[in-house]
């Protein structure tokens, strides 16, 4: 893990202002070895004090920048509720809101284009997997964002997460996981070789306290993108504290 780490908290439909006390001040003694970046529900952004040693994004991204859209939140209201990052195609956003490859895309570019950090968001369910169609699956959904935009790749970040590990209790192995990160890598590669390598490839899917050490000891994973461990704020320091 040479490129400096990222760990990144997706709260998903969960906490509330006494959580974000809480890890706020869990976050706090943290050196800056580490990037934490906190993702919570966007209604709890502006309850983030402005000092803080932590970055904030949203859950998601219009790809329209203002005008009739019910419920979406633009890259500019994100931007003013102090996030300089946002999640882009989460497999939950994918499932239940039939977010397609193309509509990703165009949350991407806006992001990059209104200036905050898009973790674009891939990994395949477990019957691809078992279809060995990991490859094919993940090459598709990046190929829809960087074929036609490879100049996007040096400002974003990619979350690998396996859809059969997420919430499960079963992460990949580091082993299957640095396999795939190497896969991702070398595949974006073809789209601007310089920017690959500097590339951050998070990993999701079950991180908890007791397995990050070994899935950050791999040379292609740098960083995570915790759910559920990230709601317990000791638990998500000792996975930020792995990360050195
Ligand atoms: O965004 C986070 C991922 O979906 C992983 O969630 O850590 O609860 O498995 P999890």
């Amino acid at each position: 893990m040479a490129l400096k780490p990222l760990i990144a908290a997706n709260w998903k439909m969960n906490g509330n202002r006494e959580l974000v006390s809480t890890v706020t001040e869990a976050v706090a003694s943290l050196s800056s070895a580490v990037d934490v970046l906190v993702c919570p529900p966007a209604t709890l952004l502006p309850a983030f004090k402005v000092q803080r040693n932590f970055a904030l994004g949203g859950q998601d991204v219009s790809a329209a920048q203002a005008g009739a859209y019910t419920g979406q939140l633009s890259v500019a209201l994100l931007k003013e509720a102090s996030a300089s990052y946002c999640l882009v195609g989460h497999s939950e956003r994918r499932q239940y809101q039939f977010e397609s490859d193309s509509l990703i895309a165009q949350k991407v570019a806006a992001a990059i284009a209104g200036g905050i950090t898009p973790v674009l968001c891939i990994g395949e369910t477990l019957a691809e997997r078992q279809q060995e169609k990991t490859e094919q699956v993940l090459a598709k959904q990046l190929a829809a964002v960087y074929a036609s935009q490879p100049e996007l790749l040096s400002k974003s970040v990619i979350a690998y997460e396996p859809i059969w590990a997420i919430g499960t209790g079963e992460s990949a192995t580091p082993e299957q996981a640095q396999l795939t990160h190497a896969f991702i890598r070398a595949e974006l590669s073809r789209y601007d070789a310089e920017a690959a390598t500097q590339l951050r490839i998070l990993y999701g899917g079950s991180v908890n306290a007791a397995n990050s050490a070994a899935l950050f000891a791999q040379p292609d994973i740098n960083g995570a993108l915790v759910g559920g461990a990230s709601l317990k704020p000791d638990e998500f320091v000792q996975i930020c504290l792995s990360a050195k």
